[in-house]
């Protein structure tokens, strides 16, 4: 079986100490660097834009998940491949042409995700499913770190598990929102590839060692 994922969420680390945070990452066994990107309309909180992760992605050195929590994301597809991004994951509700706009992202040589909120169905996206390279199931609201995880979301990624297996396809799941240690390793037996921390890492005393034991509790 492929080994599981864990992407610390930057959303959580010290924007004043942001450099020391990156290399935190690198440093660790993290897997990849979630770049939430909130634009206020969306979602009802603004983050941080374009050149706080192309500095970001100057001083990574693991794949870049970027998670656009904006409308009409097509505008900046092109804007993000040039920024580093490695994925680049859409919501699902914000995408009136979901089919079109995982093909630019792809066309501008990244991998496609799509995120879904905690009220859509995962079969809203049976037809689609082989065009999807991640499929980001929320696990709370999206906006703010912090909060803690919806319970129903294992059920959600025991569905979405099914159907990737049974379309023969190598989407992988990620979860976002209120992962800790308590729950990683349910997420990960219910199917999950990639687990986003983000409070649970960086607001624990030691985040190098939070990584480590994450990623030992759902298998390196
Ligand atoms: C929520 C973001 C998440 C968030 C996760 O809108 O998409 O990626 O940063 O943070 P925690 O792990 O604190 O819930
Ligand atoms: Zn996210």
């Amino acid at each position: 079986m492929a080994s599981k994922l864990i992407a610390p969420s930057i959303l959580a680390a010290d924007f004043a100490n942001l450099q020391r945070d990156i290399e935190m990452i690198n440093n660790s066994d993290a897997d990849w660097f979630h770049i939430d990107i909130m634009d206020g309309v969306f979602v009802p909180n603004i983050s941080f834009g374009m050149p706080v992760l192309r500095d970001i992605a100057k001083h990574a050195t693991k794949t870049i998940d970027v998670h656009l929590m904006i409308i009409d994301p097509d505008r900046y597809i092109k804007t993000f491949a040039d920024l580093g991004s490695n994925i680049l994951t859409v919501h699902y509700e914000a995408c009136t042409h979901l089919h079109r706009t995982l093909q630019a992202i792809k066309d501008e040589g990244m991998k496609a995700g799509v995120a879904i909120n905690p009220h859509t169905s995962v079969n809203a996206l049976e037809d689609i499913i082989h065009d999807i390279d991640l499929v980001c199931v929320m696990s709370v609201n999206p906006g703010f770190g912090g909060q803690s995880f919806i319970e129903n979301t294992y059920k959600k990624v025991e569905k979405l598990r099914e159907m990737i297996d049974s379309n023969g396809s190598n989407t992988l799941i990620e979860v976002d929102g209120g992962v800790t240690d308590k729950n990683a390793k349910i997420f990960i037996d219910k199917g999950a590839d990639v687990l986003v921390a983000g409070s649970h890492v960086f607001k624990s005393e030691n985040p190098t060692k939070t990584i480590k034991r994450l990623k030992e509790i759902v298998g390196m």
